[in-house]
């Protein structure tokens, strides 16, 4: 059978856990090389020799720049270019609007918006390069109002921006035929929101959602490959949920 990314090189940040490990397994079993790209070294090159020999595992911190931009251009003269930049690496603040102190606030929006300006002003030339490219951002339900069951007002506000961003984009990069689409999710019981998530909570989280279960990160993954592949080839500046019927309700 075809495989829906068959020779692509993928990078994705945050990808030594939760949803962006799903996405990298993912791609890999649809034909990508992907870069594990993620602060956490070890984890990073621990999933990378679990994918196998289409997998390399990359020390990455979102937030730096400079280390971006040389660690994208690096992988851009090994592989001949990148074709598809998942922003994936995340971070929540919860709780109270004044539960978030002005460290966190800066390093939230260090890694969940800038993180992503750092990412696609390194990747858009290394995708020129071939000719064209995607970009597919992991926002948050929590864009629509503000906040969400975890997610706090500032969380909401950062994915918030990365929507905006994912919309501008869209509208930028479409005639060099680049597409930028975002995904946004509703609770993933991952390691982000392991210690908030329990019973009593999960089931009031539940209740409110049509399809009655919490998103996987199949289900994020899933839509990834969609929107990597030729299969979303008239879809850009898009942000599609995937949160049972949350938003809806
Ligand atoms: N889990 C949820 O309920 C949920 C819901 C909606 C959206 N999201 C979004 O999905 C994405 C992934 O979330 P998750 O639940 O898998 O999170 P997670 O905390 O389980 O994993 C995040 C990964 O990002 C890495 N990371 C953190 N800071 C980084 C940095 N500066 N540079 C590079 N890597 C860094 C971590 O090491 C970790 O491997 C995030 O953007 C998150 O906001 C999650």
């Amino acid at each position: 059978m075809e495989q829906a990314l068959q020779g692509k090189v993928a990078l994705i940040t945050g990808a030594a856990r939760g949803v962006g490990a799903e996405i990298a397994r993912q791609f890999v079993a649809q034909g990508a090389t992907v870069i594990v790209a993620d602060l956490d070294e070890p984890a990073a090159h621990a999933l990378a020799g679990e994918l196998g020999a289409s997998a390399h595992g990359l020390r990455f911190d979102v937030r730096d720049r400079a280390g971006v931009r040389a660690a994208v251009e690096s992988v851009g003269r090994a592989r001949g270019g990148l074709d598809i930049l998942v922003n994936n690496a995340g971070l929540l603040a919860n709780g109270a609007f004044d539960a978030t102190g002005g460290e966190a606030w800066d390093n939230l929006v260090a890694v969940n918006l800038t993180g992503l300006y750092n990412c696609v002003q390194a990747a858009v030339p290394a995708m020129r390069r071939r000719g064209g490219g995607n970009i597919i951002n992991i926002a948050s339900v929590s864009h629509e109002k503000g906040g969400g069951a975890f997610g706090n007002v500032w969380y909401g506000t950062t994915k918030a921006g990365v929507v905006a961003m994912t919309k501008g984009l869209g509208r930028e990069l479409g005639p060099e035929r680049i597409r930028v689409n975002a995904i946004a999710p509703a609770v993933v019981a991952t390691d982000m929101v392991h210690q908030l998530l329990t019973e009593e909570v999960r089931a009031r989280i539940v209740s409110r959602i049509p399809l009655g279960r919490l998103a996987e990160c199949d289900d994020v993954a899933r839509l990834a490959v969609f929107l990597a592949s030729d299969w979303s080839a008239f879809i850009t500046g898009e942000t599609i949920a995937v949160d049972g019927g949350f938003l809806r309700t």
